[in-house]
Formats: structure tokens, sequence, C-alpha cells
């Protein structure tokens, strides 16, 4: 099974079609803070959460265990907004992103697929 993290977003939920598409299990986790429901199939498990939170990230690895690949889109992604609030981009892509990797280390998942990040992690 693969874990579509930010799977409600914008290419999160392309991303979750066309692995359906490819006959993949998919299980999708997002916090709705810039995604949408309705985006994610009502077929596919979501879990509303937010990779701020050790809780969430446990019930997505403890309900779904069969999870061995994680797809990672979750992350703010307006370019100015970084300029104008660094830490709220370092916060979110960064220190959010390493709660998620590490989560998935003590799960033994080791298949991360990951986009370009860097260019909104709040640098000038
Ligand atoms: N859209 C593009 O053209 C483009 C191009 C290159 C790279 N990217 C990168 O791809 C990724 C996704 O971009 P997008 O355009 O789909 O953005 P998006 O805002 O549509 O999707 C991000 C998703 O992540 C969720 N999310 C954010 N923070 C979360 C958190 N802490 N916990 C759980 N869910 C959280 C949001 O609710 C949203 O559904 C970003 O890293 C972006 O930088 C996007």
């Amino acid at each position: 099974m693969i874990a579509v993290i930010g799977g409600a977003g914008y290419i999160g939920s392309h991303t979750i079609v066309y692995l359906i598409q490819q006959g993949k299990e998919v299980v999708v986790f997002d916090n709705l803070s810039t995604g949408h429901r309705e985006f994610v199939p009502n077929h596919i498990p979501f879990i509303e959460g937010d990779l701020a939170n050790k809780e969430d990230l446990v019930r997505l690895f403890t309900g779904y265990l069969q999870i061995h690949t994680v797809i990672h889109f979750a992350a703010f992604a307006y370019v100015s907004e970084s300029v104008e609030q660094p830490s709220k981009y370092y916060q979110n892509n960064v220190v959010n992103t390493i709660k998620l990797l590490d989560t998935m280390l003590s799960y033994d998942v080791k298949k991360l697929f990951f986009p370009q990040h860097v260019q909104h992690m709040g640098t000038r």
C-alpha cells in the first residue's frame, strides 16, 4: 500500500487517480489546510491528520501496517508567502517532514518519493 501524504491537494489528488489506475492500493493523509476532501474519491481510505501531530502519524501507520511506500506532497507551496513567512514554511516543509521520516523509520517504511520542496523552505 502507498501512503500519499498531502493527497487531497493539487498534485497529490492527480497522483492518487494515476496510482488507482495502475492498480495500486492507496491511503491518503491530509490535514485539509489547502486540500479538499472531495478531491479524494470516496472509496480511497482517508486519514484527516496533521504531520505536526505524532498521534495522527501513528494513526496512519498503525492503521495501515501494509504501507511500504510514502509519496510526500504535504507542504506549503506559495513562493512569495515563503519569503514573507519563512518560519511558517520551515516548520511545515522541513520540521514536519522530519517527523514523517522519523515515524516511517519506526514502522520500517523506507521507500519515499519526494517532490522538489527546496524552493519553498523560506530562504531568501
Ligand atoms: N503545484 C506545482 O506546480 C508544483 C510544482 C513543483 C513542486 N510542487 C510541490 O509539490 C507539493 C504539493 O504541491 P501542490 O501544488 O499539490 O500543493 P497543495 O497545497 O495543493 O497540496 C498540499 C497538500 O498538503 C496538505 N498539507 C499541508 N501541510 C500539511 C500537514 N502539515 N499535514 C498534512 N497535510 C498537509 C494540504 O492540505 C494539501 O492538501 C509541494 O511540496 C510543492 O512545493 C508543486
